[in-house]
């Protein structure tokens, strides 16, 4: 299930609704003037009952796109960017990526679980229930395994729903300079079959960029990934049209995520592909680079999913609420399109439609209780603060 071009404008909505909750799912829900609503109310003890007169229940995000396990922040680096850095720049030196592989040498598995857990808790607080997280700061056998056993480990330990990604190829490390293919062979005949056989990872992602990983390398990538039957969801078209469209849709992969270079020949390719094209405007904002071409994409009748990107480099921050804002400001989606884009269609770019994402019976109690508000439209528009009274987990705050 997802919302493409101008689907994605419609949401069903009822004012004065009830929505009843058995265990962890939506049982029910409709509007108070309905005979049942009576009957309901009666039947249900007062202290299982919740008022929201005044404010908005919400489907919970689905943020499709995050690297939240990482070893240290990286404000330095961002000093540098203000004072005129580009991101290639920062990465040729030795920063960026390369600077939180360096980090994860060092950090213990426990620590980096530690570190990770309590942002778990931050995104929750601000509405988000499932969520993808990569590895890809290890650059090593060892290190990227240790990465992926957090992440493990944080889906055993937290009610969120977390799907994990293997990201070797994110960065080529610094003792392969000069040497990029026998990193990927590292990738594929070492790092993969560790991954599969331990059953780490739901998918594989590939840096696939300028400066980054080539086409070529990230088609060699996703065909090992495939055979370990992982599919694809790729970071593609961020610093130029580098062709990760198209090995992504060739790979029939779940998502192409970024997308600031969408041309005409990438948008025919998508329209004739199951793949999600997900933008992460946090990314965009953050290096002041260019703006993907979302309002573009959705007039041509693509679907759109919006991540958060959350990482230490380019989106220090996992708040999705801000997300709906850019969508709107940087993107001109409406509240309608930026909240199908953080929900249903995010769900889908995590394989988890038929779970999360909307207000359907038999889904997933995940849903967002807001503060006091009268319209949708005040969720992007009073941006910078969280909106969220409470977050709903499988039918628990
Ligand atoms: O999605 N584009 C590639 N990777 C990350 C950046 C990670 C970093 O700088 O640490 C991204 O923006
Ligand atoms: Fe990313």
């Amino acid at each position: 299930m997802l919302l493409r071009g101008s689907e994605m404008a419609k949401t069903k909505h009822l004012s004065d609704a009830w929505l009843l909750t058995e265990a962890d799912k939506i049982a029910d829900f409709g509007s108070m003037s309905d005979e049942r609503f009576v009957l309901l109310k009666e039947q249900i003890p007062d202290k299982n009952q919740i008022d929201a007169t005044g404010r908005l229940v919400l489907p919970a995000f689905c943020d499709s796109h995050t690297h939240l396990v990482y070893p240290a922040s990286r404000e330095l680096e961002y000093v540098d960017k203000i004072n005129g850095l580009s991101y290639e720049e920062i990465a040729k030196r030795g920063g960026g990526i390369l600077n939180s592989a360096r980090r994860m040498q060092e950090i213990s598995e426990e620590q980096l679980f530690d570190e990770a857990l309590p942002r778990l808790e931050e995104i929750k607080s601000m509405g988000t229930a499932a969520v993808e997280i990569k590895s890809g700061y290890g650059l090593t056998t060892e290190s990227e395994l240790k990465m992926l056993r957090v992440i493990r480990r944080l889906k055993e330990n937290s009610d969120l729903t977390i799907k994990a990604s293997f990201l070797g190829a994110h960065a080529v490390p610094l003792d392969f300079r000069g040497r990029q293919s026998e990193y990927v062979d590292l990738v594929i005949n070492e790092m993969i079959p560790l991954v599969a056989t331990e059953d780490l990872a739901d998918y594989i992602d590939v840096f696939c960029d300028k400066g980054f990983f080539t086409v070529e390398d990230t088609d060699r990538i996703l065909n090992a990934g495939m055979k370990y039957g992982l599919r694809a969801k790729i970071h593609a078209n961020e610093l130029d049209y580098s062709g990760g469209i198209q090995v992504g849709v060739k790979y029939n992969a779940l998502s192409v995520d970024h997308l600031e270079y969408t041309g005409e020949e990438e948008i025919a390719v998508l329209l004739g592909s199951d793949t999600m094209p997900t933008v992460l405007p946090g990314a965009a904002f953050f290096l002041n680079m260019p703006y993907a071409p979302a309002r573009k994409m959705i007039d041509a009748g693509l679907p759109i999913a919006m991540a958060s990107d959350f990482n230490p480099g380019s989106s220090p921050s996992g708040n999705m609420q801000l997300i709906m804002s850019m969508a709107s400001i940087l993107y001109r989606l409406t509240p309608e399109e930026g909240l199908n884009a953080c929900t249903l269609n995010g769900a889908y770019a995590m394989d988890l439609s038929a779970e999360t994402g909307s207000i359907s019976i038999g889904k997933q109690a995940n849903l967002i209780l807001t503060k006091p508000m009268d319209n949708l439209a005040y969720m992007p528009y009073y941006y910078g603060v969280n909106k969220v009274e409470k977050t709903m987990i499988k039918g628990k705050f």
